[in-house]
Parts: C-alpha cells; sequence; structure tokens
C-alpha cells in the first residue's frame, strides 16, 4: 500500500475532526484506537515506509512524523480539556455538604434514679461494704416483726401496707429496705457493712410529692465497738458525696423500732435543713433476734428515699417527672453508662 501526502492530509484532518467532536473521555477513547493507535490510519502508513526506497522513506517519513506529531498533540490536549471538564463536573455532583446534620442513632441511657443507686454503691463498695438486695414481695415477719415493729404498729394497718392475699400468706410488699438488714444479720455473721438499695412499697397517692412504688438505700453496719460517731461520719461522708463537699449534717432525735437511740439526719444544702432519712443503733433486740449478741457486737443503719435525694439533689419539683419515664426529663441526667 502506498499512501500520498495528500491522502495523509485527508487522514490527519479526519483525526484532527474526530478529535474535536469527541463529547466525553468515553468517546475519545474510541477515537484513539481508531485514528492515533497501532491500527489506525497514520500508524499504517508509518509501518508502509519500510516498503519506501530510502530517499522517498526519508521524505514522505517527514510528512507522517508532522501529521503523527499534530495528531497525538491535539489528542493530548483534548484529552486534558475533557479530564478537566470530567473533574469540575465530579466536584459538584459528589459533592458532599459537611454542614447536614449527621444520622443519629438513639442510644439508650439508665434511668436518673438508677444513676444515683450506682453511684450511691460505688461510693459505699470504696468504703469496703458489700450491696445486698432483698425481695420486693417479703415476709411480713421480715418487715415488721422481726424489726421490733407490734402487730398494732400504725405502719401495718391497711392504709400504708400493700398486703398480699391472702392475708394467711403474711406476704407484703416491703415498705421499706430494712428487712435486708435482718435478712443479712441471719445469713451472715459480723462484722458486715451492707448497702441495700431497692424498691419499695405504701399505700400513698401519685402525687407531687409521694408515689406509691419508690425507692430506698439502707446501710447496716455490725461489727464490735461501733458507735453513733460511726454513724455521723459515715452519713457527713455520704452527704458531701452526694451533696458536695460543703454539705453538713445534723442528728435529730426520733424513734424507730428497730433502732436505738434513733435519729432522723437531716443535711444544710442550698441554705436550708433537709430531712433525709431516718437511722440510729441497731436496737440489741434486733440484733438478738438475728442471733448476734449485743454485749460483743454492736452497729447502725440509716435509710433513705432515693426519690428524695434527687430531688433535692438536682431541684426537681414534681415526683410525676422521676415515675413518668418521659426521656425529655431522664435523657437531661446524661446515659448514666460507664
Ligand atoms: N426504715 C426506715 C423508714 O423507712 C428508715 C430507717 C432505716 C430508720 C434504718 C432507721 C434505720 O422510714
Amino acid at each position: 500500500m502506498s499512501l500520498s501526502s495528500k491522502d495523509i492530509d485527508g487522514v490527519t484532518a479526519a483525526a484532527l475532526e474526530a478529535i474535536a467532536g469527541a463529547a466525553d473521555l468515553d468517546s475519545l477513547k474510541e477515537v484513539r484506537i481508531a485514528h492515533v493507535g497501532d491500527k489506525s490510519p497514520i500508524a499504517r502508513a508509518n509501518q508502509s515506509l519500510a516498503s519506501l526506497d530510502p530517499s522517498a522513506r526519508a521524505e514522505f517519513g517527514k510528512v507522517i512524523g508532522k501529521a503523527k506529531g499534530s495528531i497525538t498533540s491535539a489528542f493530548e490536549s483534548r484529552q486534558r480539556v475533557l479530564e478537566e471538564e470530567r473533574d469540575a463536573r465530579v466536584l459538584v455532583e459528589e459533592r458532599v455538604d459537611v454542614s447536614i446534620a449527621a444520622k443519629r442513632t438513639p442510644s439508650g441511657g439508665l434511668h436518673p434514679l438508677t444513676i444515683l443507686t450506682n453511684e450511691i454503691c460505688d461510693l459505699f463498695t470504696g468504703l469496703g461494704y458489700r450491696v445486698a438486695e432483698g425481695p420486693e414481695l417479703e415476709a411480713e415477719w421480715l418487715n415488721f416483726d422481726s424489726l421490733n415493729i407490734p402487730a398494732d404498729h400504725p405502719a401495718r394497718t391497711m392504709q400504708d401496707t400493700f398486703f398480699i392475699e391472702p392475708l394467711d400468706s403474711h406476704l407484703v410488699l416491703r415498705t421499706h429496705t430494712s428487712p435486708v438488714q435482718m435478712r443479712t444479720m441471719l445469713e451472715e455473721k459480723p462484722p458486715i457493712y451492707v448497702i441495700c438499695p431497692g424498691r419499695t412499697y405504701r399505700a400513698d397517692e401519685l402525687d407531687a410529692t409521694h408515689t406509691p412504688v419508690f425507692s430506698q438505700v439502707e446501710g447496716l453496719v455490725v461489727d464490735r465497738g461501733i458507735t453513733m460517731a460511726d454513724l455521723k461520719g459515715t452519713l457527713d461522708h455520704f452527704a458531701r458525696s452526694i451533696f458536695g463537699a460543703d454539705v453538713k449534717t445534723r442528728l435529730r432525735p426520733s424513734f424507730f423500732p428497730f433502732t436505738e437511740p434513733s435519729a432522723e439526719v437531716d443535711f444544710f444544702f442550698n441554705g436550708r435543713w433537709v430531712e433525709w432519712g431516718g437511722c440510729g443503733m441497731v436496737n440489741p433486740k434486733v440484733l438478738r433476734a438475728a442471733g448476734i449478741d449485743p454485749e460483743e457486737f454492736s452497729g447502725f443503719a440509716f435509710g433513705m428515699g432515693l426519690e428524695r435525694t434527687l430531688m433535692v439533689k438536682h431541684g426537681i419539683t414534681d415526683m410525676h417527672d422521676i415515675v413518668e419515664g418521659d426521656i425529655r426529663f431522664t435523657q437531661n441526667f446524661g446515659s448514666g453508662l460507664r
């Protein structure tokens, strides 16, 4: 095959036209195969140089070389233009709007009462106490009799206590966490250091300050030489850990059948005294009922409501917020997860 300079002009013009007409990189790729590649007319013309005699080869070689040069540079510059167009388009099309709020997967959290309970348990286990628990459905004997609460005590009446039918089952929904004291003393020998959080029940209407299902935390220590000073020091430490380093407590004389002497514990917070719970030295009668010799051992106990503690600590004014479980309220306390 032999080609004239005119043919080369035609081939070149066709190639340049195809290159200029390639609208995107894919079509430019096809153009490259047809007009620039090894099997393109210009490549074949180049191959045919071998069959020419040397003088014609030199002359025609120049023509082909020039044509190839212009085709290649047209191709390269078209390729650059199309690549720039593509890059600009991709930047727009694949643009990421970093200002759009991320999709969040809401995760659950602990109820503020549970968070407080965990905080208290951590505090006391740090002091060497053990966490003890007991059933919410409790034997009447453990909830009352064993704690020296006589059969005619007003707290036993139908208004205060949820009795379980049949009545001769002698089961109640525990009215306080104190039966866990007795359970612990019956099961363990002193020294005893336990903290007992749990749910408790009394026949109250739900209102801004009462709830029939509430929570208490009970502390019990039985050891040799335990005095009221140990109780006071423990309550001070407890109050400071929960309410802040400058919080004071005071004891006011009171009466509980299972402690002797007994006291109400208040703490001074935000400029006023707040009632917190009950406490006292474990009544020797109760120690004896648990098979512990009061001549050898003495102990203290305290118990307070967790709802009340939470309300004072966080300035919560309505009990409904605590019991209703509305996450708009509870989420303000964080997840409590550690
Ligand atoms: N159990 C008592 C109550 O519910 C509180 C208390 C606990 C008092 C321990 C003294 C000792 O009111």
